[in-house]
């Protein structure tokens, strides 16, 4: 008999840890919309504009002067400079040595936890959160405890002593994003050095999921920037380098960049060569012209960030303003980041309520139990687009309502 004459085996898997992943209830709603002609998409978070053109210029250069090939893994020496230099005048003094440059911020993500945690381990996450955050863990093998944001008078809030409670010694990796996506909860100061203070006391490693740090209103609010205050409060402000804290950003939302897939980690230099052999088994590079692309964007790309901040908040603020006049939905103005959570009538069965608007209006927005059951009952909808089509969007969401007799 030959090998070819044995048995079939039964049907191939997957691992039960990725079989049990979720799948992302966003594409479940995308996927309702299709063949619905003519939808308003707001259920990814992306600007509906194209990445500048200093920057695309900038890749056009590279890839016309033969930047095709593999890089150092950690990224090119000069982006890794220019990126000190940003990080430094953000957050304070940071060497090259302190920077890795990867494949957007989900790679950054993935090397942060491939760097922290294993089979088994305890991760704790502040939700509601970006699927991502929450899955990749567990595509390691470890356990992951949520702990929820309240809503109430004051938007989404923290409460820090369930947190704390939560952050038992024999956790490994603590994931915070703020500012969040989804709530656009963003994290004070004083809660960060509370949490700092106690994961330094149990040796667990934050992981700070920062992407949004440049979208944040409440400097914008008061009309001027200050070097200081160009961003969310950062836990880099108050770290050292070289302790437990793991720094995720990205090029996607400060520069509009999404496509390019390019990011950056802070981290501890001790960890430098461990995280280039995981960059090197993952990736092995982030794509070498897209690092030269990178580097106009931080050194050329300021105007243009705290631009796109201020037409931000007035999408964020024109949004509020328009959701607020329909009967029954709560809405709040969220401090960071680029969506709306807001509640609605039917949202306390948000995935059919959302993939119900695709298909009976053509309005995509995303169902808050994408981002964990804690964001049940909830909608998001991102405002990263013109007035006109935000507009468009809510005159859908009426005639919606209206038809289901909920005006
Ligand atoms: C909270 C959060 N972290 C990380 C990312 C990763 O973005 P990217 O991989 O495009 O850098 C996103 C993207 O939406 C996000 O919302």
């Amino acid at each position: 008999m030959s090998e070819t004459d044995l048995p079939v085996p039964s049907v191939p898997n997957a691992r039960d840890a990725v079989r049990a992943l979720r799948p992302s209830q966003i594409r479940e709603v995308a996927n309702a919309g299709f063949g619905v002609a003519d939808v308003l998409p707001f259920w990814f978070g992306e600007s509906d504009r194209v990445t500048p053109a200093f920057i695309r210029d900038a890749a056009s250069a590279a890839l016309a002067a033969g930047a095709t090939f593999y890089t150092h893994n950690l990224g090119i020496a000069p982006l890794r400079a220019a990126l000190a230099d940003y990080v430094s005048a953000l957050h304070g003094t940071t060497s090259s040595d302190h920077i890795a440059v990867t494949s957007a911020g989900v790679n950054a993500l993935m090397l942060a936890a491939q760097l922290v945690v294993g089979a088994g381990d305890r991760v704790v996450a502040v939700t509601p959160l970006w699927p991502n955050l929450v899955e990749i863990p567990k595509i390691l093998g470890a356990h992951v405890e949520t702990v929820a944001l309240g809503y109430g008078e004051r938007g989404w809030q923290l409460d820090l002593e369930q947190l704390l409670a939560a952050l038992t010694p024999d956790t490994k990796m603590l994931l915070i994003n703020s500012p969040n996506n989804p709530t656009g909860w963003v994290m004070s100061r004083e809660e960060q050095r509370a949490v700092l203070a106690h994961c330094r006391r149990h040796g667990i490693w934050i992981v700070a999921d920062e992407v949004y740090e440049r979208l944040y209103y409440a400097d914008a609010e008061a009309g001027a920037y200050s070097p200081h205050s160009r961003t969310a409060p950062s836990f880099l402000d108050l770290a050292t380098r070289d302790e437990r804290v793991i720094c995720v950003n990205s090029f996607s939302k400060a520069w509009l960049m999404t496509g390019w897939r390019l990011g950056w980690i802070v981290a501890p230099a001790s960890l430098m060569d461990d995280l280039g052999k995981l960059v090197e088994y993952n990736t092995s590079c982030a794509p070498a012209f897209v690092q030269q692309a990178g580097i106009a964007a931080v050194q050329q790309g300021e105007r243009f960030t705290q631009e796109l901040v201020l037409d931000l908040k007035a999408s964020r603020d024109h949004l509020v303003r328009a959701l607020s006049t329909v009967p029954g939905v709560d809405v709040k103005a969220p401090l960071g980041a680029m969506y709306v959570f807001f509640s609605m009538p039917g949202a306390s069965r948000s995935l059919e309520l959302c993939k119900a608007m695709v298909r009976e209006v053509g309005l995509g927005v995303a169902p808050g139990s994408a981002f964990g059951p804690q964001g049940e009952g909830f909608v998001r909808w991102c405002y990263a687009c013109d007035t006109a089509r935000l507009d468009a969007g809510v005159e859908r969401l009426k005639r919606f309502l209206a038809q289901h007799g909920t005006h």
